[in-house]
């Protein structure tokens, strides 16, 4: 088997493509599940599952700390957990603002704080984040402020990693997509050209790419996958 990597998210639309395009490169996936009900829809001779709330530090601990275990050593980190909600400045609570970071940032960095101590002592690994453009662009963010702001601690904390990485083998990457074309989306925006967006399976070759041989050799990537939406 190749290397091994953590998969947040791994049950959401996106995820699922990823996890499937990881898995016919010949990677270890594990992927943590809050509802262990969902462990029966991953191969268990790719997918090794462990039950944890990323949102709770002890849980996303325990998860990277028992995946380090089974693996011996994680080479790599797609962190791909969190979630949409609207809503204008204006209409913001703290209770927004809370919830949208706990959802996009605290289940990252939940992950990446024993992650990057490992990573420090096994000679380098890979983390890749998930952005948003809104968080790019004031124009994009305007209707979402709260998931805009959660997902701008995601692009601080690659660059973060990245600064205090330079001599040694570690990286973060920022994949950012427009409006990735899901069955939950198509729902949501019936109007749409779909064809506009970008599909999770062009999502999955890029993040693919970024962990292949030269992929890894990238520094301070921030991958826009904006197609024409
Ligand atoms: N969809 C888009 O157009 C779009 C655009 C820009 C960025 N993104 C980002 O891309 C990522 C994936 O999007 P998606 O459309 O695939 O979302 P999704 O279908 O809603 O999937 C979200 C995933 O995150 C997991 N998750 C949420 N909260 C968690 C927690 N507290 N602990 C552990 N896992 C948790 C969910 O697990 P459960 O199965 O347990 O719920 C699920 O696997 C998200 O970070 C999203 O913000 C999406």
């Amino acid at each position: 088997m190749g290397k091994h990597i953590i998969v947040s998210g791994a049950t959401g639309n996106l995820g699922k493509v990823v996890a499937g395009k990881l898995i016919s490169l010949g990677y270890g996936l594990h992927i943590n599940l809050r509802n262990t009900t969902k462990a029966g829809d991953f191969d268990p001779a790719f997918v090794s599952t462990y039950e944890a709330d990323l949102t709770k530090p002890e849980q996303a601990e325990a998860f990277a700390a028992n995946a380090v275990a089974k693996a011996g050593r994680i080479d790599a980190a797609v962190l791909l957990a969190g979630g949409f909600a609207p809503g204008k400045l204006e209409a913001t609570t703290l209770q927004d603002i809370e919830k949208m970071i706990s959802m996009n940032f605290l289940t990252a960095f939940n992950l990446i704080k024993p992650l990057k101590a490992h990573f420090e002592e096994n000679g380098g690994g890979q983390f890749i984040l998930v952005g948003a453009r809104p968080a790019l662009v004031p124009d994009q963010g305007a209707g979402s402020f709260a998931y805009a702001l959660s997902k701008s601690l995601l692009f601080q904390t690659a660059d973060v990693i990245n600064a205090e990485s330079k001599k040694s083998n570690i990286s973060a990457s920022v994949v950012v997509p427009s409006i990735i074309d899901t069955p939950d989306n198509r729902e949501a925006m019936p109007g749409s050209d779909f064809t506009k967006w970008i599909s999770p399976k062009d999502m999955a070759e890029s993040i693919a790419f970024i962990l292949s041989e030269t992929g890894s050799k990238m520094k301070e990537t921030v991958l826009k996958l904006y197609h024409q939406a």
